[in-house]
């Protein structure tokens, strides 16, 4: 009769905490999300119940509503129930969400932190989101922000000096980029995105503010802005001279 809202960690399963492998391995069901790797799920006890919620950017899935409604209709029934979710529970994972929702029908709930794809995956590319007398702290803001309640202001994270980064802004890593520079940071700010973090296809593109996403960035990524991001070691074949001008076209496109 506990929910137990466990963070997976960005996907290399040797990135999973202890309690997390021993929960999924004891678990009577897992509830899964979409960035949950192959050999994590692998823990999973085989007489355990699972459920697939994950969520496909532009498709049809289960709404929040429905997932936690199943959430507590497990708990109600099963001893250990496992909701297993990509990076940390409360990093955009809408977990206090199911927290709140489980806490409402009496149900328990145990919160296992993962760790967060916002660190792992700059460390990934050789990226420290803090680095002394670099930068003093950073900023972990979504692209994704339902309209009606964004409340990030763009003009004080430009003014902050802060690293940014963003989840979930692959597909408007160009708006991004012009925020920041019509709000004051540099053109040439050090910039950097990480797809696949910590796991297979793994890519790094290091560059500037000013080319952030004038090739396309696949999803899943992470977008690090700010001069930390100029330890990136880029992976590939990218030579940063065939974009000059290609930007500006590609705003004017859009
Ligand atoms: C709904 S958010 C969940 C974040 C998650 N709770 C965390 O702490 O990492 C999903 C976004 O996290 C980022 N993300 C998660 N895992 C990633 C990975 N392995 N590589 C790159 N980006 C990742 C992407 O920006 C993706 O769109």
């Amino acid at each position: 009769m506990t929910v137990h809202l466990v963070g997976a960690g960005p996907g290399d399963v040797e990135l999973l905490t202890l309690k997390a492998a021993r929960l999924l391995a004891a678990a009577d069901a897992v509830v899964v999300d979409r960035l949950v790797g192959p050999e994590i799920l692998d823990l999973i006890s085989p007489g355990a119940e699972r459920y697939d919620v994950g969520k496909t950017p532009g498709r049809p899935g289960p709404t929040q509503g429905q997932i936690n409604d199943l959430i507590v209709a497990l708990g109600q029934r099963l001893d250990t129930v496992v909701r297993l979710k990509g990076g940390d529970p409360y990093i955009f994972g809408r977990g206090i969400e199911e927290a709140d929702a489980c806490r409402a029908a009496a149900i328990d709930v145990e919160v296992v932190p993962g760790i967060t794809s916002a660190i792992a995956g700059p460390a990934a590319a050789g990226i420290s989101v803090t680095e002394r007398h670099v930068s003093s702290g950073c900023c972990i803001v979504t692209a994704h922000q339902d309209p009606k309640s964004d409340t990030t202001n763009w003009q004080a994270l430009a003014d902050s000096g802060l690293t940014v980064v963003v989840l979930m802004g692959a597909r408007r890593a160009v708006s991004i980029a012009a925020t920041l520079m019509a709000a004051g940071r540099p053109a040439a700010t050090p910039s950097a995105v990480i797809t696949n973090a910590a796991r297979d296809g793994e890519t790094v593109w290091a560059g500037r503010l000013d080319q952030l996403g004038v090739e396309p960035v696949a999803s899943p990524s992470i977008l690090v802005i700010g001069p930390v991001a100029a330890r990136a070691v880029a992976t590939g074949e990218f030579d940063p001279t065939v974009l000059d001008g290609l930007r500006d076209r590609h705003l004017a496109s859009q």
